[in-house]
């Protein structure tokens, strides 16, 4: 394929998404797809063969389309995550290429391929087609920032013991070692994880944009400091519906992309008071331990308060014995629409596990937090949550640190403060001002949506 030729002619720009095979990757990919398809872009979305086959009611505004990671009947074939990364790596750069010869012979060339920084290998075959690539980074600005420094040496894993050490990192607060996140001690049981976050960076500064799921005043410090080693840095978030923000996209619902069945639990909240229910829930991959679950069970319970849990399927044998049964002020399901239950005026507050899309949505929404981070980049965002944008109360885990449990008094406490305490109205206050602000951001003339034009403008200009 040769140097594409969309500067001199009249077709709209196409734009290959390609996401990472994980619910947290995929949809904020679609919801940006959806952005990009509102400024005149042409979109197809593209995930792994089996992946896809698990998604319900993705957007007809775009075309869809597959690559392979050497899995196609499903990624539990390969039995690890290094098997896993391997195969997909010898597999899927060649259908990439044999993906990007069929549009083209059907007259749908691609201009540019905005692809999940968890496959750099993108960028090489982008190039060598003559388009453009687009980095997307699905983390919040301090976790890119913190794995670029280990791509650069800058912190070396496994890093030492001793835990007084204070990570100091450019435009950003001291980070204790428990807000790094936890491939780093984790690393030699998932020295995969590790490697596929830190190799995001190993080619990003030749992508011809950098897109990042956040916006730019929630950190502006950081935000300049990315943009000045990265100029081709664009903060574009947050990717969430727009009925969250400016409704700008008609129709544009809540999630309905999840491999997790629905279950209704609105009328449940309509007949509960305002700020009266306590919301929690761990995202789609994290697995508690069955101590951890007992824990929250009682902690809800000790709270007096109502409580909606979303407990996966895969999690439900943990609960303590009839734990659903016999409690009369909560509600467990199984996946809710947590959009509509964010803006449900009963909610009260959110216990969550700080994924970032989760982090974002509660963030727009206004809704404050109780933190109880668990794996990965959630650790890095609970800390923003509670130190730097102040609009959440961290649930300390019990003394011995090594075991990460949050006790069920503890978490009792903290729902006490956050409920009926003084530090709950500070809190809701905060919420509310970082709520303006994302909108700010996010709406016609805010910086997020600047950028996003900014983006297609330069797509629809010069060739790569
Ligand atoms: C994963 C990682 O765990 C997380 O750390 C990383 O930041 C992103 O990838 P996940 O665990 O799924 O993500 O958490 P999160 O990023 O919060 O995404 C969960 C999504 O599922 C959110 O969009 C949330 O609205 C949705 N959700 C969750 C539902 O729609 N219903 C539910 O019942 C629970």
């Amino acid at each position: 394929m040769e140097n594409n030729t969309i500067a001199t002619s009249s077709r709209r720009a196409h734009c290959l998404v390609l996401a990472f095979p994980a619910q947290g990757h995929i949809n904020p990919m679609i919801q940006f797809s959806k952005l990009l398809v509102h400024e005149g872009v042409k979109v197809t979305l593209c995930t792994t063969r089996s992946f896809i086959n698990k998604l319900q009611n993705l957007p007809s505004s775009m075309s869809l389309e597959s690559i392979s990671d050497g899995f196609d009947n499903g990624f539990e074939e390969a039995g690890s995550p290094k098997t896993y990364v391997e195969k997909f790596l010898q597999v899927g750069p060649q259908t990439l290429v044999e993906l990007l010869e069929n549009l083209s012979q059907l007259g749908n060339p691609v201009d540019c391929i905005i692809y999940d920084s968890f496959m750099p290998w993108v960028l090489d075959i982008a190039k060598k087609n003559g388009i453009f690539g687009a980095s997307y980074l699905t983390q919040n600005m301090s976790v890119n920032s913190i794995y670029y420094h280990v791509q650069l040496d800058k912190i070396k894993v496994p890093i030492s013991d001793n835990s007084e050490d204070e990570i100091l990192l450019p435009a950003m607060p001291k980070l204790q070692k428990g807000d790094l996140p936890s491939f780093f001690f984790s690393y030699e049981e998932e020295p995969t994880q590790l490697k596929l976050l830190v190799d995001q960076f190993s080619n990003i500064d030749k992508a011809h944009w950098i897109l990042c799921n956040s916006i730019y005043e929630l950190d502006k410090e950081i935000s300049e400091w990315t943009t000045k080693i990265w100029p081709k840095f664009k903060t574009i978030g947050p990717n969430i519906p727009s009925m969250i923000l400016d409704s700008r996209i008609k129709n544009d619902q809540d999630y309905d992309i999840a491999q997790f069945k629905t279950e209704n639990c609105i009328d449940w909240l309509d007949n509960k008071p305002k700020w009266s229910v306590i919301y929690v829930s761990f995202g789609s991959m994290v697995p508690l331990n069955e101590e951890q679950m007992e824990e929250i069970a009682y902690g809800l319970r000790d709270s007096d308060h109502y409580f909606l849990w979303v407990v996966r399927a895969s999690e439900k044998n943990k609960l303590p014995k009839d734990f659903a049964k016999k409690s009369e002020k909560g509600l467990i399901v199984k996946w809710c629409a947590q959009l509509k239950v964010l803006r449900h005026e009963a909610i009260a507050c959110f216990v969550t596990h700080c994924g970032w899309n989760s982090t974002l949505e509660t963030l727009s929404i206004g809704v404050p937090t109780i933190t109880m981070p668990q794996w990965s980049d959630q650790a890095t965002n609970a800390k923003y949550i509670v130190d730097v944008w102040k609009v959440g109360i961290r649930a300390p885990f019990h003394d011995d640190e090594k075991k990460k449990i949050v006790k069920r008094d503890a978490l009792k406490k903290c729902i006490v403060e956050m409920v009926d305490g003084e530090k709950g109205n500070e809190i809701r206050e905060n919420a509310i001002q970082l709520k303006k602000l994302i909108l700010e951001a996010a709406s016609v003339g805010g910086s997020s949506h600047k950028n996003i034009l900014e983006f297609v403008k330069s797509l629809q200009g010069s060739t790569c």
